[in-house]
């Protein structure tokens, strides 16, 4: 594995994020290396993408672990700045997904749905995940760390059946240079228009969201846990459930499982 930056510049078409990319060949985690940066580069930091040609400690939602093989997958985190404290970290998270949906589009033509809050899925099976953290300092930092799969990889049995790759589902797989650069367009865009008009982003979030409908169990503030059905998205990016009571909640990422 390698990156090509020079094939990368001529492909870099949004404006400020991912026209600095740090690549490196191994890491522990992207997360960690943006985080790094962040604190040693200041004001060259924001907008970077972060990218490992393998991970030894790749991490996803819930302490999960991110397997990150060399030349199977786009391993990325980009350093975000939000001009405003408005926007929620699932919102960014979120608007991660809707920024691979599009790239994956435009350079494969395959089409992709959101399971909630932000698997990127694609015939049922997953494709891609997407981690958000912050830093609270000074200014909010966002790191936003996407997980994306070129081509089939040894999984481990919990996911194998159920992850998919670019590879599998069209047959071929973009280059990570031209991966990267789609991405951080499509990307750039969804960062505007979550920070410039909310509620439009959530709207437009909400229409790709395959969980809507779907039977689902969740933990409640109580420590009760019930089962319902998922019925909309609030305007931080919980989820709106409804129990089989018949009564309505809305549910964090953590306390909620999608049933089948
Ligand atoms: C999930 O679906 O659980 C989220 C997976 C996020 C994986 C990406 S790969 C790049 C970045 N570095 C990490 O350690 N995790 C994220």
């Amino acid at each position: 594995m390698s990156f090509d930056h020079e094939r990368y510049r001529s492909l870099h078409r949004s404006g400020y994020l991912g026209r600095r990319v740090q690549y490196v060949e191994e890491t522990t985690s992207t997360m960690d290396d943006a985080r790094a940066g962040a604190a040693l580069e200041g004001d060259a930091s924001p907008g970077t993408a972060y990218v490992g040609g393998r991970q030894t400690a790749g991490r996803g939602r819930q302490g999960r672990q991110w397997v990150s093989e060399p030349g199977v997958g786009l391993y990325v985190t980009y350093h975000l700045v939000p001009r405003s404290a408005a926007p929620t970290l699932p919102l960014f998270a979120a608007a991660g997904a809707l920024a691979v949906g599009d790239a994956v589009r435009e350079l494969t033509d395959i089409e992709t749905a959101i399971k909630w809050p932000n698997d990127v899925l694609h015939g049922g099976r997953k494709l891609s995940g997407i981690l958000a953290e912050a830093r609270h300092g000074m200014r909010v930092d966002v790191f936003l760390g996407i997980g994306l799969n070129l081509r089939p990889a040894a999984l481990p049995p919990e996911v194998r059946d159920i992850a998919t790759s670019l590879e599998a589902a069209a047959g071929f797989a973009p280059s990570t240079e031209e991966m990267l650069a789609a991405l951080s367009a499509s990307l750039e865009h969804w960062s505007e228009v979550l920070e410039s008009s909310p509620a439009e982003f959530v709207q437009r979030w909400r229409a790709r969201l395959v969980t809507l409908g779907r039977r689902v169990r969740f933990a409640l503030p109580d420590g009760s846990v019930e089962e319902g059905t998922a019925r909309d998205v609030t305007a931080t990016g919980d989820l709106v459930v409804e129990s089989d009571r018949g009564v309505e909640s809305q549910v964090a990422a953590g306390d909620v499982t999608i049933i089948g």
